[in-house]
Protein backbone atom coordinates (compact mmCIF):
# COMPACT_ATOMS: atom_id res chain seq x y z
CA UNK A 1 0.00 0.00 0.00
CA UNK A 2 1.18 3.67 -0.89
CA UNK A 3 0.01 6.56 0.93
CA UNK A 4 -1.45 8.60 -2.13
CA UNK A 5 -5.22 9.73 -1.18
CA UNK A 6 -5.57 12.68 0.60
CA UNK A 7 -7.03 11.81 4.05
CA UNK A 8 -8.61 14.46 6.58
CA UNK A 9 -5.41 13.52 9.02
CA UNK A 10 -2.99 14.90 6.17
CA UNK A 11 -1.08 17.79 7.28
CA UNK A 12 1.24 18.37 4.84
CA UNK A 13 0.17 17.42 1.09
CA UNK A 14 1.37 17.74 -2.19
CA UNK A 15 0.14 18.25 -6.10
CA UNK A 16 1.39 17.17 -9.36
CA UNK A 17 4.44 19.59 -7.19
CA UNK A 18 7.68 20.26 -9.67
CA UNK A 19 10.12 22.95 -9.90
CA UNK A 20 12.94 24.40 -11.36
CA UNK A 21 15.45 26.21 -9.64
CA UNK A 22 15.94 29.67 -10.37
CA UNK A 23 19.47 29.24 -11.63
CA UNK A 24 18.51 26.50 -13.32
CA UNK A 25 16.16 28.01 -15.70
CA UNK A 26 18.54 31.39 -15.79
CA UNK A 27 21.36 28.98 -17.70
CA UNK A 28 18.96 27.22 -19.41
CA UNK A 29 16.29 30.31 -19.98
CA UNK A 30 16.17 29.88 -23.67
CA UNK A 31 15.48 25.87 -23.83
CA UNK A 32 12.86 26.57 -21.06
CA UNK A 33 10.85 29.26 -22.24
CA UNK A 34 9.90 27.64 -25.74
CA UNK A 35 9.44 24.14 -23.52
CA UNK A 36 7.10 26.49 -21.36
CA UNK A 37 5.54 28.30 -24.65
CA UNK A 38 4.99 25.00 -26.79
CA UNK A 39 1.26 25.33 -27.72
CA UNK A 40 -1.43 22.73 -26.62
CA UNK A 41 0.93 21.16 -23.83
CA UNK A 42 0.94 21.98 -20.07
CA UNK A 43 4.63 22.70 -19.19
CA UNK A 44 4.65 21.03 -16.26
CA UNK A 45 4.03 17.55 -17.91
CA UNK A 46 6.74 17.92 -20.46
CA UNK A 47 9.27 15.34 -20.75
CA UNK A 48 11.77 17.70 -21.65
CA UNK A 49 11.51 19.86 -18.93
CA UNK A 50 12.20 16.63 -16.93
CA UNK A 51 16.07 17.19 -17.00
CA UNK A 52 15.69 21.05 -15.13
CA UNK A 53 13.42 20.13 -12.62
CA UNK A 54 14.66 19.46 -9.25
CA UNK A 55 11.13 18.05 -7.96
CA UNK A 56 9.09 16.25 -10.80
CA UNK A 57 5.71 15.62 -9.99
CA UNK A 58 5.40 14.67 -6.36
CA UNK A 59 2.22 13.49 -5.04
CA UNK A 60 2.94 13.46 -1.57
CA UNK A 61 0.37 13.58 1.80
CA UNK A 62 2.26 13.06 5.75
CA UNK A 63 -0.49 12.35 7.99
CA UNK A 64 -0.16 13.10 11.61
CA UNK A 65 2.03 11.71 14.57
CA UNK A 66 4.44 9.88 11.93
CA UNK A 67 8.15 9.06 12.55
CA UNK A 68 9.61 9.29 8.66
CA UNK A 69 12.68 8.88 7.10
CA UNK A 70 13.33 10.40 3.96
CA UNK A 71 16.25 8.86 1.86
CA UNK A 72 17.34 8.93 -1.51
CA UNK A 73 20.90 9.40 -3.87
CA UNK A 74 22.88 12.69 -3.32
CA UNK A 75 21.04 15.45 -5.56
CA UNK A 76 17.85 13.41 -5.80
CA UNK A 77 15.80 16.30 -4.16
CA UNK A 78 15.22 15.64 -0.35
CA UNK A 79 16.11 19.06 0.83
CA UNK A 80 14.22 20.64 -1.93
CA UNK A 81 11.35 18.52 -1.20
CA UNK A 82 11.47 19.70 2.55
CA UNK A 83 11.99 23.64 1.69
CA UNK A 84 8.70 23.54 -0.43
CA UNK A 85 7.06 22.70 3.22
CA UNK A 86 7.75 25.70 5.17
CA UNK A 87 7.54 28.33 1.92
CA UNK A 88 10.97 28.06 2.02
CA UNK A 89 10.38 27.48 -2.07
CA UNK A 90 9.73 29.54 -3.39
CA UNK A 91 9.57 32.56 -1.66
CA UNK A 92 13.78 31.78 0.13
CA UNK A 93 14.66 29.72 -2.80
CA UNK A 94 12.97 30.93 -6.28
CA UNK A 95 12.37 29.17 -9.28
CA UNK A 96 9.84 27.66 -11.54
CA UNK A 97 6.66 26.15 -9.10
CA UNK A 98 4.30 24.08 -9.97
CA UNK A 99 1.42 22.16 -8.73
CA UNK A 100 0.40 22.67 -4.94
CA UNK A 101 1.71 22.23 -1.51
CA UNK A 102 -1.02 22.49 1.11
CA UNK A 103 0.28 22.80 4.61
CA UNK A 104 -2.71 22.18 7.05
CA UNK A 105 -4.97 22.82 3.99
CA UNK A 106 -3.11 26.36 3.84
CA UNK A 107 -1.77 26.80 0.18
CA UNK A 108 1.59 27.35 1.05
CA UNK A 109 2.17 29.91 -1.92
CA UNK A 110 -0.11 32.10 -0.39
CA UNK A 111 1.12 31.98 3.47
CA UNK A 112 3.85 34.00 4.59
CA UNK A 113 6.80 31.64 5.64
CA UNK A 114 6.42 32.91 9.27
CA UNK A 115 2.70 31.43 9.64
CA UNK A 116 3.97 28.72 8.02
CA UNK A 117 6.68 28.36 10.59
CA UNK A 118 4.23 27.82 13.34
CA UNK A 119 3.69 24.64 12.04
CA UNK A 120 6.48 23.10 10.53
CA UNK A 121 9.69 23.16 12.07
CA UNK A 122 12.81 23.31 9.98
CA UNK A 123 16.43 22.57 11.32
CA UNK A 124 19.35 22.52 9.35
CA UNK A 125 22.30 20.10 9.30
CA UNK A 126 24.82 22.64 10.55
CA UNK A 127 22.36 24.14 13.31
CA UNK A 128 25.25 26.78 13.98
CA UNK A 129 23.74 28.74 10.81
CA UNK A 130 21.00 28.69 12.48
CA UNK A 131 21.69 30.29 15.73
CA UNK A 132 22.41 33.78 15.81
CA UNK A 133 21.90 35.09 19.79
CA UNK A 134 24.99 35.35 22.46
CA UNK A 135 22.74 32.90 24.77
CA UNK A 136 21.19 29.89 24.37
CA UNK A 137 18.59 31.59 26.69
CA UNK A 138 18.68 34.36 23.92
CA UNK A 139 18.72 31.95 21.07
CA UNK A 140 15.23 30.47 22.88
CA UNK A 141 13.67 33.80 23.54
CA UNK A 142 13.88 35.14 20.36
CA UNK A 143 10.63 32.96 18.81
CA UNK A 144 9.01 33.86 22.03
CA UNK A 145 9.48 37.57 21.86
CA UNK A 146 8.49 37.35 18.13
CA UNK A 147 5.11 36.10 18.98
CA UNK A 148 4.89 38.93 21.66
CA UNK A 149 4.88 36.89 24.70
CA UNK A 150 5.71 38.88 28.56
CA UNK A 151 8.91 38.81 29.70
CA UNK A 152 7.76 36.56 32.76
CA UNK A 153 6.20 34.06 30.80
CA UNK A 154 8.66 33.95 28.28
CA UNK A 155 11.35 33.01 31.06
CA UNK A 156 9.03 30.45 32.15
CA UNK A 157 8.95 29.17 28.74
CA UNK A 158 12.58 28.71 28.08
CA UNK A 159 12.92 27.32 31.52
CA UNK A 160 10.35 24.54 30.71
CA UNK A 161 11.58 23.80 27.09
CA UNK A 162 15.38 23.56 28.43
CA UNK A 163 14.20 21.11 30.89
CA UNK A 164 12.46 18.82 28.57
CA UNK A 165 15.11 18.95 26.34
CA UNK A 166 17.75 18.19 29.10
CA UNK A 167 19.85 21.57 28.45
CA UNK A 168 18.61 23.51 31.30
CA UNK A 169 22.68 23.63 32.20
CA UNK A 170 23.61 25.51 28.57
CA UNK A 171 21.23 28.49 29.34
CA UNK A 172 23.86 30.71 29.73
CA UNK A 173 26.38 29.89 27.05
CA UNK A 174 27.11 30.55 23.81
CA UNK A 175 26.04 28.98 20.90
CA UNK A 176 29.16 29.00 19.39
CA UNK A 177 30.83 26.91 22.33
CA UNK A 178 28.81 23.93 22.20
CA UNK A 179 29.44 20.33 20.75
CA UNK A 180 27.16 19.45 17.80
CA UNK A 181 24.92 17.43 20.03
CA UNK A 182 24.31 20.53 21.97
CA UNK A 183 24.16 22.56 19.36
CA UNK A 184 21.71 20.24 17.89
CA UNK A 185 19.34 20.66 21.05
CA UNK A 186 18.94 24.36 21.51
CA UNK A 187 18.41 24.47 17.28
CA UNK A 188 15.32 22.00 18.60
CA UNK A 189 14.37 23.88 21.26
CA UNK A 190 14.13 27.37 19.97
CA UNK A 191 11.78 25.42 16.82
CA UNK A 192 9.87 24.12 19.67
CA UNK A 193 8.90 27.60 20.87
CA UNK A 194 6.85 27.77 18.33
CA UNK A 195 5.25 24.56 19.25
CA UNK A 196 4.93 23.07 15.52
CA UNK A 197 2.53 20.53 14.49
CA UNK A 198 5.79 19.22 12.54
CA UNK A 199 9.62 19.13 12.76
CA UNK A 200 11.68 18.48 9.43
CA UNK A 201 15.24 17.80 10.37
CA UNK A 202 17.71 17.57 7.08
CA UNK A 203 20.43 15.25 8.16
CA UNK A 204 20.55 16.42 11.64
CA UNK A 205 23.14 13.54 13.09
CA UNK A 206 25.75 13.68 9.95
CA UNK A 207 28.41 15.60 12.39
CA UNK A 208 27.35 13.87 15.14
CA UNK A 209 29.54 11.03 16.56
CA UNK A 210 27.10 8.29 17.30
CA UNK A 211 26.37 8.39 20.84
CA UNK A 212 25.36 12.27 20.14
CA UNK A 213 22.90 11.14 17.10
CA UNK A 214 21.44 8.24 19.21
CA UNK A 215 20.61 10.97 22.07
CA UNK A 216 19.45 13.60 19.50
CA UNK A 217 17.41 10.48 17.90
CA UNK A 218 15.88 9.72 21.22
CA UNK A 219 14.86 13.41 21.87
CA UNK A 220 12.91 13.52 18.46
CA UNK A 221 11.28 9.90 19.26
CA UNK A 222 10.08 11.43 22.86
CA UNK A 223 8.37 14.56 21.17
CA UNK A 224 7.06 11.98 18.93
CA UNK A 225 5.50 9.70 21.41
CA UNK A 226 4.59 12.12 24.49
CA UNK A 227 3.72 15.64 22.03
CA UNK A 228 2.74 13.94 19.00
CA UNK A 229 4.70 16.19 16.89
CA UNK A 230 5.25 14.24 13.17
CA UNK A 231 9.04 14.01 12.35
CA UNK A 232 10.45 13.98 9.07
CA UNK A 233 14.27 13.49 9.44
CA UNK A 234 16.47 13.10 5.77
CA UNK A 235 19.06 10.62 6.96
CA UNK A 236 21.49 8.57 4.32
CA UNK A 237 22.46 6.60 6.73
CA UNK A 238 19.71 4.12 6.90
CA UNK A 239 21.43 2.17 10.30
CA UNK A 240 21.13 4.82 12.44
CA UNK A 241 17.40 5.86 11.60
CA UNK A 242 15.56 2.63 10.96
CA UNK A 243 15.13 1.65 14.97
CA UNK A 244 12.68 5.20 15.27
CA UNK A 245 10.99 5.56 11.87
CA UNK A 246 7.74 4.20 11.15
CA UNK A 247 7.63 5.35 7.71
CA UNK A 248 10.43 5.32 5.11
CA UNK A 249 9.84 7.94 1.52
CA UNK A 250 12.13 7.24 -1.07
CA UNK A 251 13.45 10.17 -3.20
CA UNK A 252 14.79 9.51 -6.50
CA UNK A 253 15.59 12.05 -9.79
CA UNK A 254 13.31 14.44 -7.89
CA UNK A 255 10.12 11.97 -7.32
CA UNK A 256 8.77 9.65 -5.37
CA UNK A 257 9.92 6.21 -5.39
CA UNK A 258 7.82 4.90 -2.84
CA UNK A 259 6.42 6.15 0.32
CA UNK A 260 4.91 3.26 2.49
CA UNK A 261 5.68 1.91 6.20
CA UNK A 262 9.43 0.69 7.22
CA UNK A 263 8.56 -2.54 7.11
CA UNK A 264 6.84 -2.57 3.58
CA UNK A 265 9.79 -0.46 2.18
CA UNK A 266 12.05 -3.04 3.62
CA UNK A 267 9.99 -5.82 2.10
CA UNK A 268 9.64 -4.48 -1.60
CA UNK A 269 12.85 -3.97 -4.44
CA UNK A 270 12.45 -0.03 -4.72
CA UNK A 271 15.21 0.50 -1.69
CA UNK A 272 17.64 -1.89 -3.21
CA UNK A 273 17.54 -0.07 -6.34
CA UNK A 274 18.82 2.92 -4.92
CA UNK A 275 22.41 4.10 -3.95
CA UNK A 276 20.95 4.63 -0.28
CA UNK A 277 23.62 2.58 2.43
CA UNK A 278 21.71 -0.14 3.48
CA UNK A 279 22.57 -2.35 6.53
CA UNK A 280 24.64 -5.49 6.02
CA UNK A 281 21.93 -7.68 7.91
CA UNK A 282 19.39 -6.32 5.79
CA UNK A 283 21.19 -7.37 2.99
CA UNK A 284 21.94 -10.47 3.69
CA UNK A 285 17.77 -10.98 4.75
CA UNK A 286 17.37 -9.83 0.89
CA UNK A 287 19.57 -12.12 -0.33
CA UNK A 288 18.55 -15.18 2.00
CA UNK A 289 14.97 -14.22 0.76
CA UNK A 290 15.41 -13.91 -2.73
CA UNK A 291 17.70 -17.26 -2.92
CA UNK A 292 14.12 -18.47 -0.84
CA UNK A 293 15.93 -19.73 1.88
CA UNK A 294 13.67 -17.36 3.91
CA UNK A 295 10.51 -16.51 3.50
CA UNK A 296 9.49 -13.69 6.86
CA UNK A 297 9.67 -10.52 6.82
CA UNK A 298 13.24 -8.66 6.58
CA UNK A 299 13.82 -7.21 10.00
CA UNK A 300 14.37 -3.35 10.64
CA UNK A 301 16.48 -3.90 12.96
CA UNK A 302 19.88 -5.25 14.41
CA UNK A 303 17.94 -6.95 17.23
CA UNK A 304 15.07 -8.34 15.75
CA UNK A 305 17.58 -9.70 12.77
CA UNK A 306 19.62 -11.46 15.36
CA UNK A 307 15.91 -12.55 16.90
CA UNK A 308 15.13 -14.23 14.04
CA UNK A 309 18.52 -15.84 13.48
CA UNK A 310 18.42 -17.67 16.18
CA UNK A 311 14.88 -18.90 15.58
CA UNK A 312 16.33 -20.04 12.18
CA UNK A 313 19.14 -21.86 13.63
CA UNK A 314 17.77 -23.39 16.78
N1 LIG B 1 19.94 26.40 -4.34
C1 LIG B 1 20.00 25.65 -5.44
N2 LIG B 1 20.07 26.21 -6.68
C2 LIG B 1 20.12 25.44 -7.80
N3 LIG B 1 20.06 24.10 -7.79
C3 LIG B 1 19.97 23.49 -6.60
C4 LIG B 1 19.94 24.21 -5.36
N4 LIG B 1 19.86 23.34 -4.34
C5 LIG B 1 19.84 22.13 -4.91
N5 LIG B 1 19.91 22.21 -6.26
C6 LIG B 1 19.87 21.09 -7.22
O1 LIG B 1 18.63 20.43 -7.09
C7 LIG B 1 18.78 19.01 -7.13
C8 LIG B 1 18.28 18.40 -5.83
O2 LIG B 1 19.15 18.83 -4.78
P1 LIG B 1 18.85 18.58 -3.26
O3 LIG B 1 19.78 19.44 -2.48
O4 LIG B 1 17.40 18.74 -3.01
O5 LIG B 1 19.24 17.03 -3.13
P2 LIG B 1 19.38 16.13 -1.84
O6 LIG B 1 18.58 14.87 -2.10
O7 LIG B 1 19.05 16.89 -0.62
O8 LIG B 1 20.93 15.74 -1.88
P3 LIG B 1 21.95 15.46 -0.66
O9 LIG B 1 21.62 14.08 -0.17
O10 LIG B 1 23.28 15.50 -1.35
O11 LIG B 1 21.78 16.53 0.37
C9 LIG B 1 20.25 18.76 -7.40
O12 LIG B 1 20.42 18.60 -8.78
C10 LIG B 1 20.93 20.05 -6.92
O13 LIG B 1 22.10 20.28 -7.65
MG1 LIG C 1 20.16 17.54 1.04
Amino acid sequence: MTFSQPNPKDQINAKNLSFVYESVYKANRDEISAIMNKEGEKPSDSPDLDKYKALNLINLSICQGKFIAMVGDTGSGKSTLVRTFNGLIPSFYRGIFFGYVGVFGKDSIQEKISTLSQDVGLVFQNPENQLVAMTVEREIAFGLENIGLKRELIQKKISQILEYLGISHLRMRHPYELSGGEQQRVAIASIMTLEPSIIILDEPTATLDPQAAESVLNLLEKLNKDKKITIIIIEHRLEVILPYCTEIIIVQNGQILQHASTQEVLNSDYLYSTNVRIPEYIILFKKLKSNKIYSGIIPSTIEQAAHIMRELIS
